[in-house]
């Protein structure tokens, strides 16, 4: 992909409302402060439809990071001079920050891990492990990322234990009844979605938590592609675990956030050795610092949680209710206009869906599709989306998926409609 060099517009105040009411969403004040939006592809305007996989990031996430390589650039927890505290302030600074998004009542539920995928990870080795054995069941949904299937299938594999899928319908709604029904004195975890990154799907997670908890089973969230369009709140949810990334919600990559109850996080074992996560080292053995530490071996990536902390500043600073109902007008414009494309299927139809939308179209394979789409600067992904098992319930070996996140405009979503009518010309 070549691109120009970013062209950022100065940053404009909201434009207040009528009557002293909140201003409304203001769109193009929230991308003035997106660099990497403002530069052309092939020659046309960016048009970025690809946040689900990673969304771009505003100016001060980016400022955050650099500002801890130019200047507080030191080590956390370790050091006693003026770089190392100030770069622990910013770093736990922002745990607190994490536990205010998440809802959360304690900071030190607040683990930091490398993204979504090790705190699940964490968490299956960690916690569940331990307590599986032969015959039980870890209780999923068929509309998971391989990240929420495939690190149970390897613990399960340790024991001779299973992972069982709970059906969806042809909308990509879970069966909360079926559900119910798989829930049993096998079962040792429920990891569900909390959204679909292939179908935009919206779990009831809050029922699903309070079946889990009616039978005594702890429930794990993968909340990936739930934190970016929020609000979340853990303990309303009323699950044991939650799991996101920061690269999703306008942050670096390289960063993920496991929340725990404390109580589990107190009961779990380490899962990876080094520093920091220890109280005492000896050759006779070793005991373990308290969580969130204990779970935190090694240096962490500093600037990436660091930036984190700035994106939830940001995204907190923000109309998010505004932000919501925007997203959702793109979304029905979307769903609208491309369900009068002849030969277009939507794949992923639930009610209340977030903004993403897989597609199919006749005759194109969604890779060509999505390289013509490139080419008119329309970036979207294509392909299973590591949700292999969801894909094959449709029937589809991929899709192309359009994902839109706060700082889209309607006008890019009639870009993606152009762009399409392009490639069915092509093809004709
Ligand atoms: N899980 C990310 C996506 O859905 C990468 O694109």
């Amino acid at each position: 992909m070549k691109a120009t060099a970013p062209r950022e517009p100065a940053t404009s105040p909201a434009t207040p409302g009528p009557h002293g009411a909140p201003p409304a969403f203001d769109v193009e004040a929230v991308r003035a402060q997106i660099p990497a939006l403002h530069q052309e592809v092939h020659g046309k305007p960016l048009v970025y439809l690809d946040s689900a996989a990673t969304s771009l990031k505003p100016r001060c996430v980016i400022d955050a990071v650099e500002r801890v390589y130019a200047r507080d650039c030191a080590n956390v927890h370790r050091g006693v001079h003026a770089l190392s505290e100030r770069a622990t302030a910013a770093f736990e600074g922002a745990r607190h920050k994490v536990r205010r998004l998440l809802g959360a009542a304690d900071s030190r539920e607040v683990v930091f891990t490398r993204g979504t995928t090790e705190a699940i990870n964490l968490v299956a080795w960690s916690f569940l492990r331990p307590r599986l054995r032969a015959g039980d069941e870890v209780l999923v949904t068929e509309l998971e990322h391989h990240a929420n299937i495939v690190p149970w299938q390897l613990v399960c594999a340790e024991v001779g234990a299973r992972v069982v899928p709970a059906p969806i319908d042809d909308r990509g709604v879970l069966d909360v009844a079926a559900l119910g029904r798989l829930l049993g004195p096998r079962t040792k975890l429920v990891a569900l979605a909390h959204t679909s990154n292939a179908l935009g799907t919206v779990n009831p997670v809050a029922e699903v938590a309070a079946l889990a908890r009616a039978a005594g089973v702890p429930v794990l969230v993968d909340g990936a592609q739930a934190v970016p369009h929020g609000p979340v709140d853990v303990q309303a949810l009323g699950c044991d675990f939650f799991a996101f990334s920061a690269h999703k919600v306008y942050g670096p990559t390289g960063v993920g956030v496991l929340w725990g109850k404390l109580a589990h996080l107190e009961a779990m074992g380490p899962w990876q050795g080094g520093g920091d996560m220890i109280r005492t080292v000896s050759f006779e053995g070793s005991t373990w610092n308290d969580p969130p530490h204990r779970f935190e071996a090694g240096t962490p990536n500093i600037a990436g949680v660091i930036g984190l902390g700035a994106a939830i500043d940001w995204l907190l600073g923000l109309d998010l209710a505004g932000a919501r109902a925007h997203e959702q007008a793109l979304l029905a414009r979307a769903t609208d206009a491309l369900s009068r494309v002849p030969g277009l299927r939507i794949v992923g139809t639930a009610p209340g869906k977030a903004s993403v939308v897989g597609f199919v179209l006749e005759g194109v394979h969604p890779h060509d599709l999505a390289t013509i789409l490139d080419h008119e600067g329309v970036a979207v992904r294509a392909g299973h989306h590591c949700a292999q098992p969801v894909m094959r319930r449709f029937g589809v070996p991929a899709t192309a998926r359009a994902s839109f996140a706060l700082y889209n405009t309607l006008d890019e979503v009639d870009a993606l409609l152009r762009a399409i009518e392009r490639a069915r010309a092509l093809f004709a």
